[in-house]
């Protein structure tokens, strides 16, 4: 492993000295603390120390160190992608087209397209293909300053296709540098032969698919789609208390499509995030308040689908940690670009740029459970951060949308 000496770094932001910082919530989602013309060393993969260039000893200029100058360019901790699809086989921008022309993304789920048609690709493509796409994935979004991945299962929808997704998870975990985390999830849709008695298919995910994941490690955390039209209250529960008696955490799709009492059983499970949010009011921020789960909001899913947005602003001045991804899928939100979500968020949401650079560092970080390794400037955290091109401020990462504002990912397994 290379050890890296950063130089001359115009502004080193998202430290945290001591280590204490888990999350960020309400007015201190504003803050991010920072040194100007700074240095950072990172060392056998782990931040070794930081400060200001001044300070600098003699002794860090190593043989085989790698020295960057980052004169004009800013450092921070790479993003925390915590919600992806990542895994799938083939795009759907047929469906675009068609919502273009007035269907709903219901309307076309209950057509059998969206989820069950990636379902459908991906029974007929080899867990070879769908690792090299994955990669070639996780490549990108490294280029373009992620490096942590959540990655769900939710195509296959049988026992063993479920499977099959989440082995080519275990393998990209085994391959890539990347910090990533898997999450299954059978409940994603109803497979079409249980529509008129889903509770049979609810069945087979706890009597069967739960066990047998659990059996091979294959899964961190276990989410469900409780929403309007595909998981019910009720549902979600019985999947939740089958995932607890293997230790998965929840990390649930709520509220995307309706008040769906999504965010209230997250809850109640001691889920680490709930994610989509759109449908959020008094009651569902009453319920987050109480807990230690990180409402996660989606905005590239929402702006992609045309659907209302998630009530960033009014979530976080009630004192909410509040975290951002991308949801990367080939149906609500074909991108894997966090520096657009920033935009979004900023634009979209109303989040200051600073509250969104938290939303997709330390905050994120905290809605795959990556806290204590990843998401600030911290010694002895991994060394994974992004240096940004030659770029006037740090508001202009989600001004100049559209762009790569990062020049180089430092990625550490
Ligand atoms: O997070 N909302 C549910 N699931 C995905 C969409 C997946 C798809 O359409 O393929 C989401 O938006
Ligand atoms: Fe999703």
């Amino acid at each position: 492993m290379k050890d890296y000496l950063i130089l001359n770094i115009k502004s080193l932001l998202g430290i945290d000295e001591g280590g204490k910082l888990k999350f960020r919530a309400g007015e201190d989602m504003d803050r991010i603390n920072s040194i100007d013309n700074a240095f950072l060393l990172i060392s056998n993969g782990r931040i070794k120390d930081f400060g200001k260039m001044l300070d600098i000893k003699a002794n860090y200029f190593t043989d085989g160190c790698v020295i960057i100058d980052a004169t004009d360019r800013y450092v921070l901790p790479a993003w925390c992608d915590s919600h992806t699809h990542l895994v799938y086989a083939n795009s759907r921008e047929q469906e675009y087209v068609d919502k273009i022309k007035g269907l709903s993304y219901e309307e076309i789920a209950r057509r059998g397209g969206g989820i069950l048609n990636s379902v459908e690709r991906l029974h007929h493509t080899s867990e070879e293909q769908l690792y090299d796409e994955a990669f070639a994935r996780l490549e990108q979004m490294r280029s373009l300053g992620t490096g942590a991945v959540e990655i769900k299962s939710g195509y296959g929808l049988t026992t063993e296709s479920e499977l099959k997704m989440l082995r080519v998870i275990r393998r990209l975990k085994e391959t890539s540098d990347m910090t990533i985390r898997s999450t299954f999830l059978g409940a994603h849709s109803i497979p079409m032969e249980f529509r008129d008695h889903q509770e049979k298919y609810v069945d087979i995910i706890v009597n069967e698919m739960i066990p047998e994941i659990a059996k091979e490690k294959l899964a961190d955390f276990v989410d469900v789609f409780c929403d309007r039209g595909f998981f019910t209250v009720e549902d979600t529960s019985r999947i939740l208390e089958a995932g607890a008696k293997y230790g998965m955490r929840p990390k649930i799709h709520a509220n995307e499509l309706d008040y769906s009492g999504g965010i209230q059983i997250g809850v109640k499970y001691h889920a680490l995030s709930v994610d989509h949010l759109e449908y959020t009011g008094d009651a569902e921020i009453a319920a987050l308040k109480e807990s230690d789960t990180i409402p996660t909001l989606l905005p590239g899913a929402a702006f992609f689908l045309n659907m209302p947005y998630a009530p960033a602003r009014k979530m976080i001045n009630a004192g909410l940690p509040v975290a951002l991804a991308t949801d990367c899928n080939p149906g609500s939100s074909p991108s894997c670009n966090m520096q657009l979500i920033l935009s979004f968020a900023s634009v979209l949401y109303k989040m200051t740029p600073v509250e969104a650079i938290n939303a997709v560092t330390i905050n994120s970080a905290r809605a795959m459970g990556v806290e204590d390794e990843l998401g600030t400037i911290t010694v002895g955290k991994k060394g994974n951060v992004v240096i940004t091109k030659k770029i006037p401020s740090i508001e202009y990462i989600p001004y100049a949308y559209g762009e790569n504002k990062i020049e180089r990912t430092i990625i550490c397994k």
